[in-house]
Parts: C-alpha cells; structure tokens; sequence
C-alpha cells in the first residue's frame, strides 16, 4: 500500500526550502502527499527556533498531534529542524511520543529512520552535522504543480556571530556549494519551466568556491562578494533563458563595489534587494556584533542604489534589543528614513537559548518594546504606501505565477522590484509563466492591481484577498 506524508513548515525561507527536499525524498521511497495530518502514516513538523518561544509552540502542536499518534497504529511523528537541533535528545524525553528528532543536515536519513521506527525500534534523535562532506540536496522541477519561480541554495549554515541569533548554534558554520552543482541544479530548473530563481544562503554574498574556503579558512574573515560576484555572472552566462535573479539575505559587510558592480552589468539581477540592517544605532550595532556602523549601511545602500537606479531595499530590524534607549531607536528611525525602504520585517528582540545577548541583561520592556514597534510599523507603512502610489499609472514587466487566490479571476505576479501585482488578463487568455506588460491603475495597501493589453476593466473590480498581500 502507499504510504502517506505530511509536512508542517514554521519559519523562513530555509526551512520552507528544506521542507521541499524532506517531500522529495519521501517521494523517490513511493511515498505521496496527504491531504491534512489524520490521513498520513508520517507526520514531519519542520520547526523554526530564531524567535518566539518556538519550542513552546512546537509543544502545543504535538500535543494537538499526540491523539492521532495513539489512535493510529504504525503512525510515525518527526520533529525536523531548528528546534530538532536545539533539543536533539531532550525533545525525546519532553515528549515520549516522538518517533524521529532529525537536525537539518539529516533529511537524508529519514527514510530509512522512518522504516526502523515503523519495525518499532526506540525513539531516536540525529543531529549530527555534515561538516566533512556537506551534502546539498538537488532541488528538481516540481512534475504535479510547475513552477515559475524557484530557490536555490548555495550557503548553509553561518560564520556571523551576531549575539542575538541561535542560527549559528542550529545550522552550523559556513559550508559552500559548489558553482557546478548550483549552475546545473538552475539549469535543471530552468529547462523544466522556472522563469525566477533565488539563490538561497544564511549569509549568501559569503559565498566561496567549496575548494577555497577550505584551503584559506582565514579568508572567511575577509569581504568575499567577489566571489559571488563571479557565481552571479556565471549563472547569467550559462543559463541564458533564466529570466530574473535574485539571492536573500545577504550580509551588509559582504555588499562590496564587485558585487554592486554585478547589478549593474547583469540586467537579469532584480532591482530589488532585502539587506538586512537590525539597527540604526552604532552602540547597538557594536553590542549585535554586526560588524558595520550605520554610516557604513547608509553608504553603501547608497552606492547600489546610486549605481543601479530605481533599486529599492527592505530590511530586517530587531527593536527593544538589551539596553537599547530611545535615543537608539531614534536613530533606528532615521536610518529607516534616510535608506527609504520600502517594506521592512520587524521584529520584538526575544532571547535565544546558547546566544551571547543573554548575558547582557538590561532587558527592555515588553510595553517599550511593543510601542516602539508600532512606531517604526507606521513609518515602514507611510514609506510603503508612498512608494506603490509612485507606481500607478506607469507600465510594469510582471512575470504571472497563476491565478489570484480567491474567485477574482485575475492572475497575480511580481514586478521586477517584487511588488505584488494583481493584473486582469485579455480574455480567455493564461498569462501564467510568463513575463508580461502591466499598466498600473491601482495601489492597495501591500500590492498593486494592472492590466495586460487587451484586457478590459470589469465594472466594480473585486480586491484580492488581504492575507496575500505582503511585499517582500
Ligand atoms: N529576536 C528577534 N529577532 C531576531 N531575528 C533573529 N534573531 C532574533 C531574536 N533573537 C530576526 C533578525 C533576522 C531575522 C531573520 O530574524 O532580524 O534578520
């Protein structure tokens, strides 16, 4: 009989990529997709540990899993992930009805653990790093939904040692994929229909050739955005019907002239870039270990800006970190201004387990927290808003991704700047996967609405659905 999986994802990117590969590894063993959990013989909870009290919202979902384990025999229940390599074997003992803990460099494995457990060997936890040999799972074109746009992953694990942050702690220290592998794996996409490809990374422009990284392991400390300077251009050059590209999250000390210079040779590199910034204040900055100032940020912003115009930036920052002030956060707000970011992820600073911040104490309040990060929520809206209202009435190339959520029979796709674009198609027309001219009559809150040539305005246009509409 076939076996049945399901997946459930917390957290970034990453770990939505990574959960792809534990799909495809379940299905070359000739297991498929469950419809919701009580129909599946495998449970696999992907969980994220960088904020919030992940592991206690790990906890409420096992508990509301734990009957389908005991009415279900032979039901197996994985924890895979950042908290997976946070706990190892403590979540065995906090929760005995686990099956599997698997880290993130064991998705491999879990075929095989899966079999064992279902011949009722003991719970087990593997979390062992691949430091020796590190393994990049190849990402193959998706044969039941197509897909226009992709990531790739040519980094894993961090070198950074910001004193906020647990990724170092669960995902290890850099290892580099190799150019080869990257550019064949994007090739492979490409051929099967991706029009878009991010490349994926902890700190991606980090990105060195496997066999230097090795060789030099000092050189790590270095600037080495030409390094992946050159990995971006070869992409271009050798995969020539890839139509955008673009890579997340690079690290500002990374973002040299070479890798400015990149955009603006490569006219397939986005004109958008997510660099993110975590403070304007200096004092906090230093305290993060983020090893640039805010004149640094601000100047080479502006330098890619400068040299790639129309480029626009978002941003990550962390508000009410250990004894920030509000003169800090004043300086947090101006730098915003000053960049003009047009959309930014902002986030409640939370203490990390094993994280260097811990011992700073001098915790800022939740009250100051909370206002604080209504303040800089208002200014990254008026910023936004300001910016998609610039937009309408211009022409915009929108590569569809496929019909809009909902029954508004329009088709959603990104501008080249990723904004999120709503358009009306000409009739009887499926614009999906490819790359299209939108005139912008309209700006929402988080995305815009267009039309295609040939399309007509229906009389009362239907707004998408709100929870759609975030522009990253
Ligand atoms: N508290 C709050 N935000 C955090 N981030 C990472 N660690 C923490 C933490 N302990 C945020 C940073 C990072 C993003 C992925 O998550 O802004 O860029």
């Amino acid at each position: 009989i076939m076996k049945r999986y399901f997946v459930q994802t917390f957290g970034c990117q990453m770990n939505v990529h990574d959960s792809r590969r534990i799909e495809e590894v379940l299905r070359a063993q000739g297991y498929r997709e469950a419809e919701e959990p009580s129909l599946a013989d495998l449970l696999v909870v992907n969980t994220c540990s960088v904020r919030e009290k992940a592991e206690h919202k790990l906890m409420s979902l096992l508990g509301t899993l734990r009957p389908l384990k005991e009415q279900k025999r032979g039901i197996v229940l994985a924890v895979a992930g950042c908290v997976a390599q946070q706990e190892g074997e403590k979540l065995l003992k906090k929760a005995p009805f686990v099956d599997l803990v698997l880290g993130p460099d064991n998705i491999p494995e879990l075929p095989a653990l899966v079999q064992q457990a279902e011949q009722g060997a003991p719970p087990v936890a593997r979390t062992v790093f691949d430091m020796e040999d590190p393994q990049f799972l190849k990402a193959s074109p998706r044969a039941d939904r197509p897909e226009v746009s992709a990531f790739v992953t040519v980094m894993k694990g961090c070198d950074e040692r910001c004193t906020f942050c647990i990724v170092p702690y669960t995902r290890g220290s850099e290892r580099y994929r190799s150019a080869d592998e990257i550019v064949g794996e994007i090739a492979g996409l490409v051929a099967g229909g991706v029009r878009e490809i991010t490349l994926l990374g902890q700190t991606v422009n980090s990105w060195h050739p496997p066999e230097e990284a090795d060789l030099k392991p000092s050189s790590r400390r270095a600037p080495s955005s030409s390094q992946f300077a050159g990995l971006l251009r070869r992409i271009v050059r050798e995969v020539p019907d890839l139509a955008r590209l673009r890579y997340t999250s690079p690290h500002p000390r990374h973002l040299t002239d070479p890798l400015i210079q990149a955009h603006v040779e490569l006219p397939q590199l986005c004109t958008h870039l997510h660099l993110p910034v975590q403070s304007g204040s200096d004092r906090i900055l230093r305290q993060m270990a983020r090893r640039y100032t805010a004149q640094e940020y601000i100047s080479r912003a502006k330098a890619l800006m400068a040299a790639k115009p129309g480029l626009t930036m978002s941003t990550d920052i962390i508000v009410g970190f250990p004894g920030e002030t509000e003169e800090d956060f004043q300086q947090t707000l101006r730098l915003v201004e000053e960049v003009g970011f047009v959309a930014a992820f902002c986030f409640k600073y939370s203490p990390r387990p094993y994280t260097p911040a811990l011992k700073l104490g001098d915790e800022v309040g939740e009250d100051v927290k909370d206002e604080r990060l209504a303040r800089l929520f208002a200014l990254v809206e008026k910023q936004q808003q300001k910016h998609l209202a610039t937009l309408v009435g211009t022409e915009q190339q929108v590569l569809i991704e496929g019909p809009s959520p909902g029954d508004t029979g329009r088709f959603t796709g990104r501008t080249e700047r990723n904004e999120i674009v709503h358009v009306i198609a000409a009739e009887g027309v499926d614009p999906t996967g490819t790359l299209v001219r939108a005139s912008i009559d309209e700006a929402f809150r988080h995305s815009l609405s267009g039309l295609m040539p040939g399309a007509s305005t229906p009389p009362s246009p239907s707004k998408p659905a709100r929870k759609q509409l975030t522009v990253v």
